[in-house]
């Protein structure tokens, strides 16, 4: 049963396949975290409901264990819920009122119910258990039944408490743009380590996913404590070792500048913050928030098609005579999608004018734009558009119409970041613009996918409050309708496809991925880069929407020079797409780049569906391996990169993971790839050889899954960045 209420002994226990979460209630009334990890005796945990006291300054040690502990009295650990009163009380005493499970609710759903011991504020703590991926989802709501308004200074989601181990480590991103997903391992000593955004979205900088362990874990064995908040506002999460060995971590949106008003009746429902417990190590963890993802928060689609982008060929420069001849050149090649980037509206020649006027540009389209859709529609491919809604120039028809439509301060210049301005999206009639011209644009023109941009961040979050005397959030209002916009976008227009994109990765979280198909993780597309930036990515979130250009060599950000072959299987790691200015290809390039895009096409539905393991990193050596597994352990495809030979060493053995230890797998072409000159691709042209054949993982090859698990897949990989692909496939053959 994933519920469990001892009625007695007033103990909760969520269950799932591999874990048990147990909090009960103790003499206080008071809602305490007892025990969260591989599955025990829920009943068993009852002497931990004992009240805890060292000294006069440390009257309760328990309220740090608290399951959702309300400020006031003796709690100084973070808070989850802190109000002020009408009257000027800001003092909290949450106490257990009763639970809800069953009937009215999903059989894997919890309610209980809190109340404070003397003002009519209910706090309802809902639970959802993931059974079989391990998860709890968490959320709460807050109902202010008081005939006055109530003040939330702040409200998190949830809090996590983590067993004390002698000693804990955190592992969480960290990056900036163009370096995205980097990611940071450090023990959590005695204090608090504050993960957050500020900025108006989820931001590059950190991103809402933490995992805790107790130092020793690894991709293939260790407890690990996880969670992922599914929101792309401000957000919080704060992660606190106490000096009893406690391990909490609290998360929500966050509360700086946040605070709000409840009227009477009001309530305020916040975003889910998902947490899971694996002892299979990180590998463990990432799988089963890949697997979460893909079965219960994506909207829908999960195999991505091809898609040629033009923004790096031509950035602004867009005309419709050189987007015609980079769409045959993408059909060529075997895209599927052919989407048009920034540029294609207004005055947009460059980032200082345009952005809000969202009629095509008719110097650049003087036919229109659907002679474009038509021309990429006869190549075979659906189309697709770039638009940036939130922003406006104010060099644009829009801000000159409307310059109250922006935030401001009344005495202040707004700070124009990449020449923008962040429009007020709380405000009805900007909600309702927004709304309107992508309504326009989507049923006047035959446009399969949307790439939704946000390039900067939200700065003086001025706005006069809808309702008088109320104070609002502008943070949490901005990212409400954004929501609500991209759900009726999605009501409207099912068979749309979107992409969520700011400045590259900075809008990623469990909150915009219910809307999104698929996420714009970087705009760094040198694939050597993209090694490092998709492999943090790769540790909360879902390769399934991982998108990935093969973009020029050298690279425009960084002059690196690298062999399509590596571009090409970097990029297949993910949603496969092409960036490059493909008119200005080699026919021997096109040639090449098609044979993979038919590669990727035979494989794509592991990379979408199967299971990840990241059998090699560059974060402990020269190689980095990928590999996917189908669900049913028949088909495998790997992934091999090394980015710098030293010394001769060319031979190497990857050891596979996750396959059938009796099956015996072959090397094959996947059905349908086309062979010539694919399937184990060196870099280096030059250094195709090896000098031993036999320790080879050449078409044909058979080994037993235990082999290939325990001795290794042997491969070559020689010369700097050279890369391989290998698919393995499972046979009955005795
Ligand atoms: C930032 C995005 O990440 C890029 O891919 C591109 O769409 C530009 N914006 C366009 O302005």
């Amino acid at each position: 049963m994933p519920i469990n209420v001892l009625e007695a002994s007033k103990i909760f226990e969520l269950r799932t396949k591999n874990s048990s979460y147990v909090f009960g209630v103790n003499e206080n009334g008071t809602l305490q975290h007892l025990y969260w990890g591989e599955p025990v005796e829920a009943a068993e945990c009852a002497d931990l409901l004992r009240l805890r006291h060292h000294s006069s300054f440390d009257a309760e040690v328990n309220r740090e264990r608290e399951e959702y502990g309300g400020w006031g009295g003796t709690l100084y650990a973070e808070p989850c819920l802190k109000v002020k009163f009408q009257n000027g009380v800001r003092d909290l005493r949450l106490r257990y009122e009763g639970y809800e499970v069953g009937s009215r609710l999903a059989a894997d759903d919890l309610i209980v119910r809190l109340h404070d011991e003397y003002y009519r504020l209910r706090v309802e703590l809902r639970y959802r258990v993931i059974e079989k991926y391990d998860l709890i989802e968490r959320s709460v709501t807050i109902v202010n039944e008081e005939d006055v308004p109530v003040r939330i200074d702040q409200v998190m989601a949830a809090a996590w408490s983590a067993p004390a181990e002698p000693s804990v480590r955190l592992t969480h991103v960290t990056g900036r743009w163009a370096g995205e997903y980097q990611l940071r391992r450090a023990p959590l000593t005695e204090g608090k380590k504050v993960l957050e955004s500020r900025q108006g979205f989820t931001g590059a900088h950190a991103n809402p996913w933490f995992a805790l362990d107790d130092g020793k874990a690894d991709e293939l064995s260790g407890n690990v404590w996880f969670g992922a908040l599914g929101w792309s506002g401000n957000w919080k999460i704060v992660l606190e070792s106490s000096t009893f060995g406690q391990v909490r971590v609290v998360g929500g949106v966050n509360d700086f500048d946040g605070a709000f008003t409840l009227g009477p009746g009001e309530s305020y429902t916040s975003p889910v913050f998902t947490g899971g417990f694996v002892s299979g190590g990180f590998g463990e963890m990432s799988r089963k928030l890949h697997n979460y993802q893909r079965d219960y928060v994506l909207p829908g689609s999960r195999e991505r098609k091809v898609l040629y982008n033009s923004w790096e060929a031509t950035e602004f420069a867009v005309n419709v005579r050189e987007q015609i001849e980079l769409a045959k050149q993408a059909a060529r090649i075997g895209a599927e999608r052919f989407v048009v980037d920034d540029g294609w509206f207004g005055a947009r020649h460059s980032d200082r004018a345009g952005l809000g006027d969202w009629q095509v540009n008719p110097q650049k389209f003087p036919n229109g734009l659907q002679e474009l859709i038509d021309e990429v529609k006869r190549l075979g491919m659906d189309f697709g558009l770039w638009v940036e809604p939130e922003s406006v120039n104010p060099d644009s028809e829009l801000y000159r119409n409307h310059p109250d439509w922006v935030y401001q301060f009344p005495t202040r210049e707004g700070t124009l970041l990449r020449n923008q301005l962040m429009l007020n999206l709380g405000k009805p009639e900007v909600k309702a613009f927004v709304l309107e011209f992508m309504t326009g644009l989507l049923s006047t023109y035959d446009i399969a996918f949307i790439k939704w941009d946000m390039n900067r961040t939200i700065t003086e979050p001025g706005a006069i409050p809808l309702r008088e005397h109320a104070e609002e959030s502008v943070w949490i209002k901005h990212v409400d309708s954004l929501y609500e916009i991209w759900a009726e976008l999605r009501r409207r227009f099912p068979r749309v496809e979107f992409e969520t994109c700011a400045g590259g990765g900075s809008r990623i979280d469990l909150g915009m991925l219910r809307f999104a198909d698929q996420a714009w993780i970087s705009d760094n597309t040198d694939a050597r880069d993209r090694l490092t930036i998709q492999e943090g990515f790769s540790y909360a979130y879902s390769p399934s929407v991982m998108m990935c250009w093969v973009t020029e060599s050298p690279h425009g950000l960084n002059g690196r020079r690298l062999p399509l072959s590596f571009r090409f299987h970097s990029a297949m790691l993910g949603g496969l797409g092409i960036g490059a200015n493909i008119a200005r290809w080699s026919e021997a390039e096109i040639v090449e780049a098609n044979r993979y895009v038919a590669l990727y096409k035979q494989v794509r539905h592991l990379v979408a569906e199967g299971d990840l393991y990241r059998l090699a990193s560059f974060a402990e050596g020269d190689v980095a391996a990928w590999q996917y597994v189908s669900r049913d352990r028949d088909e495998v495809a790997v992934f091999a990169f090394r980015q710098a030979q030293y010394f001769g060493d060319t031979e190497l053995r990857l050891r596979l993971q996750g396959l059938e230890p009796d099956g015996r797998y072959r090397v094959e072409m996947p059905t349908g790839a086309v062979a010539a000159g694919v399937e184990g691709t060196n870099g280096n042209a030059a250094d195709e050889h090896t000098d031993n054949p036999a320790a080879e993982a050449h078409t044909g090859a058979v080994w037993h899954g235990s082999t290939l698990m325990r001795l290794g897949l042997p491969l070559t990989l020689a010369g700097d960045y050279a890369s391989r692909f290998v698919y393995l496939r499972r046979h009955s053959v005795t």
